[in-house]
């Protein structure tokens, strides 16, 4: 028997396959299909469009130029939609909603009948929720982004979120810029569709996503609001209905633990989101792989950070693009890529390697890798008695001083004990001392925050201090920058060691050695351990009960345990 096509995909059991395809018809053309246009192989269009999401509020238009490229190339385009996930709009954090939209991805891609999918995403956890969804269905897929934010204009300079807004907002913090000044700031900071406009989560997911192979190549960087992004849109459509038509290839053909290597390099490269390191894991983990914190340490002394974008530089997404975009990044680190890899074109890294650059490089932004920003990767993976499964800093982000580092601990025990007592005139608490945030991570209340950029005391911010060394099992937004210490695993809110630390010990951070420790006798810490009170945060019901019982670590990407190939 021929494997089914188009609406005969996956039909409903009515115990009548016959009766099943005839319904569906009927209905179908209820939409005023005709038989003929119902004949044909069908490419879904998943759309994560929202009101709640203001990233995605051009997806109308780049769905209409996606539309237009698969029909003008013969096939049917559906759109659908899945949930989405704006940053700034959901609580506790988009992260929790992440395993969520990624299942809905998944499930709608197998349950509806279409024989190839175009993946609309942008926003944060979009991008890795859908890479997620559509490997684990694995039907043929191809995904567009929404493009970068073009920046806007504040007194002269050019504002680009979110590194500004936390500029500003810690300027407003420290008294140095007034309520009418943040009031304006406000208005300013986020001024077109598209993604965040620095080299945050986004940017990075959708850099990673094209490295993965899975985005038609030099699209990644496209901004938002650039005709360019709608051809991209069209010749994406195009190239869908061609894999609706041959079957291929499928996500599992094109991410492949070698495409997983080269989107680490890039990520080290790039100096990208310490976020997507742990949606990286996510995306390896649905190909049965697990990323080595080790091996990336390796990868990470041997990359250089080639291009100068906000948060840890000066420029922002849209000189990144036009600069040279991704092909830039990749032409210099080539000789440490794996070139067999193929993306959706059915292309090698090799081949697309061999085509001359249609425009010269723009090395005010992309580096040669002869002269880079710096000669090692912008984020490590530490260990030590404070972090034994693991913790990520980036270095690139961190001033220099700071990476060798042994303070006095400074510690909350919560996201409401930080919120109460760090800008509390009478904290205890001095410009070399270090902040530790217990109870952030993956199982804890909050579902693992960006809230690991924690706000320089006030008192401290007042008298100049810019950077301190902080510590904690949140995460941090792609668009900040610090010494900080992020995603330590075991968490708190499990018993990690980070639950034992007290205010008052010493705390030794060596980014040379690639290290965090607690410095406090094993007599004592036994001690602690027994004294301990684990927080018993246990929802009883819902999605809330479903992540809480099966999120894993953030060094396993915080997907859900039962998502990895065959359930494991
Ligand atoms: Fe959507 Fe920053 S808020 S990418």
């Amino acid at each position: 028997m021929t494997k089914p096509q188009g609406l005969d995909n996956g039909l409903t059991n009515y115990g009548d396959r016959d009766f099943a395809r005839y319904l569906r018809r009927s209905f179908a053309k209820s939409m005023g299909y005709t038989g003929a246009a119902l004949d044909k192989p069908i490419v879904g269009i998943c759309t994560s469009e929202s009101g709640f999401n203001n990233c995605h509020r051009h997806f109308p238009e780049m769905i209409e130029a996606v539309t237009r490229g698969v029909l003008a190339a013969g096939a049917l385009p559906i759109t659908f939609p899945v949930i989405s996930l704006g940053e700034v709009f959901l609580s506790p954090t988009s992260m929790v909603y992440r395993n969520l939209m990624a299942m809905a991805v998944e499930e709608m891609i197998r349950a509806q009948p279409m024989d190839a999918v175009v993946l609309m995403g942008g926003c944060d956890k979009t991008v890795p929720a859908m890479l997620m969804g559509a490997i684990s269905a694995d039907k043929p897929a191809v995904m567009v982004v929404a493009g970068p934010m073009m920046t806007g204009r504040h007194r002269g300079e050019r504002l680009g979120a979110c590194t500004d807004c936390r500029r500003f907002w810690g300027s407003f913090r420290a008294g140095k810029v007034s309520a009418d000044e943040i009031d304006q700031v406000e208005g300013r900071l986020a001024v077109t569709a598209g993604t965040c406009a620095v080299m945050g989560t986004a940017s990075t997911m959708a850099l990673l996503a094209e490295t993965l192979g899975m985005l038609l190549p030099g699209s990644a960087a496209i901004p938002a609001v650039h005709a360019d992004r709608l051809r991209n849109c069209e010749e994406t459509g195009a190239l869908a209905a061609g894999m609706a038509l041959t079957g291929g290839p499928r996500p599992t053909e094109v991410v492949v633990p070698a495409a997983v290597r080269n989107a680490q390099r890039v990520l080290l490269a790039v100096s990208g989101s310490t976020n997507a390191v742990i949606h990286l894991a996510a995306v390896a983990r649905r190909i049965g792989i697990k990323l080595d914190l080790d091996a990336f340490n390796r990868l990470s002394d041997e990359t250089p950070v080639l291009v100068d974008l906000k948060p840890v530089g000066a420029g922002y997404m849209e000189d990144f693009h036009y600069a040279g975009g991704l092909e830039g990044v990749l032409r210099e680190i080539a000789p440490q890529l794996e070139t067999e890899t193929v993306s959706v074109t059915g292309e090698t890294l090799a081949d697309r390697l061999a085509h001359p650059l249609p425009d010269p490089i723009d090395r005010a932004v992309i580096r040669e890798a002869t002269d880079p920003i710096s000669p090692v990767g912008g984020l490590i993976a530490l260990r030590g008695s404070l972090a034994p499964e693991g913790a990520i800093l980036k270095r690139a982000a961190a001033t220099d001083a700071l990476l060798e580092h042994e303070g006095r601990a400074v510690v909350f025990a919560s996201l409401e004990d930080l919120a109460e007592r760090i800008d509390d005139p009478g904290l205890d608490v001095a410009a070399d001392d270090i902040l530790v945030l217990q109870n952030a991570g993956p199982k804890s209340p909050s579902g693992m925050p960006e809230a690991g950029y924690l706000p320089i005391p006030k008192k401290l911010a007042q008298a100049g201090v810019k950077d301190m060394v902080r510590i904690s099992d949140a995460r941090m937004s792609g668009t900040a920058f610090g010494t900080i210490v992020l995603h330590v695993s075991p968490e708190a809110a499990i018993g990690g060691p980070l639950s034992l630390v007290r205010t008052g010990d010493r705390i030794r951070l060596s980014a040379a050695d690639k290290r965090i420790d607690l410095l406090v006798d094993d007599a004592t810490l036994a001690r602690r351990t027994a004294e301990r009170t684990v927080p018993t945060h246990q929802p009883k019901r819902g999605y809330t009960r479903l992540y809480h019982e099966h999120v894993t670590s953030a060094t396993e990407g915080c997907d859900f345990d039962f998502l990895g190939p065959e359930g494991c």
